[in-house]
């Protein structure tokens, strides 16, 4: 007997939208963005798959001062610079089989004819208001600066060159205005403050109203332990409008109301559009967006960085227009092979580059072996993902289904007979419900777990008649016949993570689209060749090691060396996880103690201790010459700690003897240092040296 499952909900016919979250249109997909595409799209497919009336939408997120400066810098108006990039989302999402009932953007007559009418609504209602406040003006630019565009020292740590709105070295969130000595990022010159009159949103009338939510809905206890905290922190209005110039949509009567033109934060009007992507999609299908989100179901998908936004704000401005807030999934971060991706270790890759090496539903399956709804970060060790890949899709489930099929098709060319096998196909029943429970649970690491124990079973069970003895035997017809249904609804209820191998499974059978009320065991018809179902890896391509362990450090201590006339002793410290070395250095020709105090560089981390006249050097500082002038190498904007790259390769983790780093040839060109053409840089900038000339190598 088939266990009945729970339903996700009563009623078959519920509507439910699934979003992820709208990408900005300012740059191209990669592979952390398509973590959360993949994990929409599979549980928007796994409703659909359970005959639930579901619609996966998305769209390209337009405004905001990012874009408005790139397409500058593009000599392209920011509509078309934006519209570009709307474009290539969408091929990117397609190559990865992610499927969107509706993908729009936000610079459109909807969206704008709704951020409207919600802040006129939420403004009756006197829960929007104008206030003055100091912004921060650039006159050489022309132009306001939002905080990612001032740099300055940090007032609580003092670190210098951090972007106003937090900093990388000690962590603190910042405005543009707390930033001391503060900068146009864009130009470099000093900006004043100005006063300039903004419309605020009453954030702090809904926390009661949020407190009684967050108790009421289903939050994961990661999220509802933030939410804690920020609430007992108390509630900040929200500045929802920004200044010209702005790539956005301008608030009607602002200039009348405030003295200038402002135009809607892009924050503001980017979650108004999941629903003016749903009410355009509904324009063509002949139904209406409150179908969906009034009296249906709308559950979102986001990331960790953005759930300030998504569990305050958003459901506050819900509220306030009397729409029912939705429900929310977070997931974490993607790191590369441990760490984070990185355009100079060469573990940057957009969807389109990591096309060109991987197969897109190897990724998928190894997102899905990696999801929980836990909000953990998931690691895509390159090398585990390989191993996934040929051991297990194709070792196991792959082989399991390929095998069967074309045995059935050379064999008999259909299935006739198939054997009762009734403990085995209860069992095989009591795991796909499990799996079902997983996926509606959206827990798809469990879900794959099931997958693979029944395909497991299934191989063994295909071993165990030894069919290809006897092929004509009524026994190994019956055998196979269970096989063939037993890939037929493997196929089925791995389709909303492999749709392009199910596919190929439905193809060799002859059905077109099959949904969970087709598994079954009983299953007869013509078998036909399949194809290949999964594409095996056949090399991780991995970067070439560079021999030293460089990191960013600063010289706490200069004393003279007691032995010897050109030589230092600095303490450097090497930031948290290498801490304070002792280091020997020979620039006391060159460079006074003053010079060298508090000042940052980039040393060498492996160098094998090593005792020099009677003192410990435990690393070593880089530095350029020229034959007259010796320069350490400047990386000032670098937290401590920090590693540097070269180009496209890997640090070592050996240690390293003074020999072999004098092998090395680093050179000087243009202020900047190279290995071999390859550029050295940190993770927010390039490695820079001063006053040393052209050619000037590095020791
Ligand atoms: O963080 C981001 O990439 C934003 N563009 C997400 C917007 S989601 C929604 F609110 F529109
Ligand atoms: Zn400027």
């Amino acid at each position: 007997m088939r266990k009945k499952s729970k339903n996700l909900t009563s009623k078959e016919s519920e509507k439910i939208i699934i979003t992820a979250a709208l990408p900005y249109a300012n740059g191209p997909i990669h592979v952390g963005h398509l973590l959360e595409y993949i994990q929409a799209d599979i549980y928007a497919r796994f409703l659909k798959l359970q005959g639930k009336d579901a619609l996966y939408i998305c769209a390209s997120d337009m405004h905001g001062t990012p874009v408005e400066v790139n397409a500058q810098k593009a000599g392209k108006k920011p509509e078309a610079y934006a519209l570009g990039f709307w474009k290539e989302h969408q091929l990117d999402f397609a190559s990865y089989l992610i499927h969107f009932d509706h993908y729009y953007h936000t610079h459109t007559p909807e969206n704008r004819k709704l951020a409207e009418y919600f802040f006129s609504e939420i403004k009756k209602k006197k829960l929007i208001y104008t206030k003055k406040m100091n912004i921060i003006y650039c006159n050489s630019c022309q132009r306001s600066l939002p905080d990612r565009y001032v740099r300055g020292t940090c007032p609580y740590c003092t670190t210098a060159e951090q972007y106003g709105d937090v900093c990388e070295s000690c962590g603190s969130v910042l405005k543009g205005i707390d930033l001391l000595n503060p900068k146009c990022a864009l130009c470099g010159k000093t900006p004043l403050q100005k006063e300039s009159e903004h419309y605020f949103f009453k954030l702090s009338a809904f926390a009661k109203k949020l407190q009684q939510w967050m108790s009421s809905s289903h939050l994961q206890p990661e999220v509802q332990h933030w939410l804690q905290g920020w609430m007992a922190n108390g509630l900040d209005d929200w500045c929802i409008s920004r200044d010209a110039p702005y790539f956005g949509f301008e608030i009607p009567g602002s200039k009348e109301e405030t003295g200038s033109v402002k135009y809607f934060y892009v924050w503001m009007d980017a979650p108004i559009g999941y629903i003016s992507t749903t009410e355009n999609y509904c324009a063509h299908k002949k139904c209406h967006w409150e179908e969906y989100w009034k009296h249906g179901k709308v559950h979102h998908f986001i990331g960790k960085d953005i759930s300030y936004f998504h569990f305050l704000f958003w459901p506050a401005m819900l509220m306030a227009m009397n729409i029912p807030v939705p429900e929310l999934t977070v997931h974490g971060f993607i790191t590369i092979n441990g760490e984070k991706m990185s355009k100079s270790r060469g573990t940057f890759f957009t969807a389109k580059d990591f096309l060109k090496l991987y197969p897109a539903e190897a990724l998928r399956f190894f997102y899905a072996k990696h999801l929980d709804r836990k909000v953990i970060d998931v690691d895509l060790n390159l090398e585990e993902f390989k191993a996934l890949t040929n051991n297990v899709l194709m070792g196991n489930v792959g082989n399991f289904c390929y095998r069967v099929l074309t045995f059935a098709h050379k064999n008999y060319g259909k299935v006739g007979k198939i054997a009762a096998e009734k403990e085995r196909t209860a069992v095989v029943h009591q795991n796909i419900t499990i799996v079902q429970d997983s996926y509606a649970a959206q827990d798809f690491k469990s879900a794959v777990k099931y997958v693979l124990q029944i395909a497991d079973e299934g191989n063994a069970y295909f071993q165990m008649s030894a069919a290809w003895k006897n092929p004509s035997d009524p026994q190994s017809v019956a055998a196979v016949g269970w096989c063939v249904n037993l890939a037929r609804n493997i196929a089925i209820i791995i389709s909303p993570i492999l749709p392009d191998f199910s596919r190929k499974i439905f193809d060799a059978l002859g059905a077109k689209e099959l949904s969970w009320n087709d598994i079954e065991f009983s299953w007869k018809g013509t078998v036909r060749e399949p194809a290949k179902l999964v594409q095996k890896i056949e090399a991780v391509p991995s970067s070439p090691i560079f021999p030293l362990r460089l990191v960013v450090g600063k010289i706490i201590a200069v004393k003279d060396h007691p032995n010897a006339d050109s030589l230092y002793l600095l303490t450097v410290d090497l930031g948290k996880s290498w801490g304070k070395k002792q280091v020997v250095a020979g620039l006391k020709k060159h460079l006074t103690p003053k010079q060298l105090l508090n000042r940052k560089a980039v040393f060498c981390a492996n160098m094998k201790p090593a005792k020099l006249r009677g003192e410990m050097s435990e690393a070593m500082i880089l530095a350029a010459d020229d034959g007259v002038t010796v320069a350490p190498l400047e990386a000032g904007k670098t937290a401590l700690g920090e590693e540097v790259h070269v180009d496209g390769m890997e640090n070592s983790t050996q240690g390293v003897t003074f020999e072999e780093f004098k092998k090395l040839v680093l050179l000087v060109r243009g202020g900047k240092v190279f290995v071999e053409g390859k550029k050295m840089t940190t993770p927010v900038e390039d490695v820079i040296v001063h006053g040393v000339k052209e050619g000037a190598r590095v020791y």
